[in-house]
């Protein structure tokens, strides 16, 4: 069977997305999860646009050997050094050049000819081909580009070395019909179209990206272009985890495999709206909390006849575990491990111990703890580690006559103990209040959510902020059988992503300075 390349592009269109800042470290981790799911490419970034994002992708070449590492460039000559440089050290690099091909970007936006942008874009391609073999072409705006003149682009960039020539999509703007019907005519009319892969990368502002992309592999595109969850750039791109499902669900039409190791696709799911801070909408297809909740009483009598009837996929084949064991108080340490395992976690001892004292704590309170909350404490557990501050003790007094009072005790960068008191229009922004007496980083509360991570009475509380210092937005995500002492554990959390943002351009600004 034919394969279809994954391309994915979460650390780069993915972290385009409004809100969606994501740290070295936390890209690093989302690149690792990436490797271990079976992506073939991985867009790192955009290494020009940041010294962060330079940062980013260098350390992901140099760390994650698999999979081809790939950084974007304008087609401009100092993008792709830049991004040469970023990359050089992959085991397999990739440079991805792009540039307008659309009438209306050229006309409105670049204020250039075609005869320059056909010139441009051969020449920068020629130039990336003296860094690296692998090299990737975008005509940005295809989907509303004259075909013609498309055709002439993908044939010049391809003599000068692309290897894939990718599609774009860029505004969601195709049909499936009209797209799939582009792409043929891409098979047909460019001569040297067999010397490169055809990609494609939809957007999702009429909700097609997947559409499309299926489309497209059906008139003989072998790369995808995705991100986990879908998010990105406005609406967001099409979702990897859809389109590898239904590849390998209607393998009877596409009659093609991927590479993806499908049993990750939960935990990868997981992993990126943790630490990107977007949630996962409910009915979100494959990874939504509800993707495998059947309501109905005639669906649930036909699930227990044959799972068939109303399943078209295994959930244990994107890694949701069938659960087996129940945990609760009386449960010992060997089952927590066992079930950690099960959902794919393997802590360290002294993690795994931590991890099971907070699970003694939860079980107390709850009688039963699913596999949501086992996750979303290993997740609170993970925000711990590497704190500059962390929550000590917190107690809060409110009421509808009293006045919101919260006290609140912190363990400092030296391990010393820090302590304060005030008061609030509320418990939340009384904590708040107190913890900002403390830590003393002005900012700005942009965003709070709270959301039940099980149904119940006794269900842990998840709180998702956003905060804004200096034009930049960080997340902050906390859980807590309490949802006033989750909210401060979100606002910890976001603090310490600022600090630690902070300490590292401080550095850098030194270390320019020549310091
Ligand atoms: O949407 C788009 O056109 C892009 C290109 C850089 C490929 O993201
Ligand atoms: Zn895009």
């Amino acid at each position: 069977m034919d394969k279809v390349i994954i391309f994915d592009t979460t650390l780069r269109d993915g972290e385009q997305a409004a809100g969606g800042r994501l740290n070295t470290q936390e890209k690093l981790e989302i690149a690792r999860q990436l490797a271990k799911l079976g992506v073939d490419v991985i867009e790192a970034g955009f290494p020009i646009s940041s010294p962060g994002d330079f940062e980013a992708v260098s350390l992901v070449a140099k760390e994650v050997r698999e999979p081809v590492i790939c950084a974007l460039a304008r087609a401009k000559a100092e993008d792709i050094d830049r991004a040469w440089e970023s990359v050089q050290g992959a085991a397999n690099p990739r440079i991805h050049v792009f540039l307008s091909a659309s009438d209306v970007h050229l006309l409105y936006q670049l204020k250039k000819s075609r005869k320059e942008i056909l010139e441009t874009s051969r020449d920068t391609v020629a130039r990336a081909k003296k860094y690296t073999s692998d090299i990737e072409f975008s005509p940005m705006d295809a989907s509303r580009t004259d075909p013609e003149y498309l055709y002439q682009i993908l044939e010049a960039v391809i003599d000068a070395g692309a290897t894939t020539v990718n599609i774009p999509d860029t505004v969601g703007y195709a049909i499936p019909g009209e797209f799939g019907k582009l792409i043929k005519g891409i098979f047909n009319k460019v001569p040297n179209i067999h010397r490169a892969v055809v990609s494609v990368h939809c957007h999702n502002d009429l909700g097609l990206a997947v559409a499309n992309s299926l489309e497209s592999i059906r008139q003989g595109a072998r790369q995808m272009e995705c991100t986990i969850n879908g998010i990105g750039e406005r609406a967001g791109n099409a979702s990897l985890e859809e389109i590898v499902m239904a590849i390998k669900t209607r393998s009877d039409l596409f009659d093609l495999t991927t590479n993806i190791n499908t049993t990750q696709i939960y935990k990868t799911s997981r992993l990126v709206s943790e630490l990107t801070g977007f949630p996962v909408q409910p009915n979100k297809a494959i990874v939504g909390a509800n993707a495998f909740r059947h309501q109905s009483g005639i669906h649930q009598d036909g699930i227990i006849k044959k799972s068939i009837t109303y399943e078209i996929m295994d959930p244990r084949s994107i890694g949701i575990p069938a659960s087996s064991l129940v945990l609760g108080k009386l449960s010992g340490r060997h089952a927590f491990k066992e079930r950690l395992a099960e959902l794919g976690y393997n802590l360290s001892e002294e993690n795994l111990n931590r991890a099971f004292a907070v699970f003694k704590e939860l079980a107390d309170k709850k009688k039963d703890v699913s596999d949501k909350d086992i996750e979303s404490l290993v997740a609170e557990e993970q925000r711990t580690v590497s704190e500059t501050y962390h929550l000590d003790r917190l107690q809060v007094t409110c009421g509808d006559r009293g006045i919101p009072t919260a006290a609140v005790k912190l363990v400092g960068p030296a391990g010393q103990i820090l302590a304060d008191a005030a008061l609030g229009t509320g418990p939340v922004d009384a904590v708040y209040k107190a913890i900002n007496r403390l830590v003393g980083v002005p900012n700005m509360l942009t965003e709070f959510t709270v959301n039940s991570v099980t149904e119940g009475i006794d269900a842990i509380g998840e709180v998702l902020i956003r905060i804004e210092s200096d034009g930049i937005t960080y997340t902050g995500r906390g859980a807590d059988t309490d949802v006033i002492v989750a909210s401060a554990k979100a606002y910890m959390n976001a603090l310490n992503r600022l600090l630690a943002a902070k300490k590292t351009n401080g550095a850098k600004a030194r270390l320019a300075e020549g310091l």
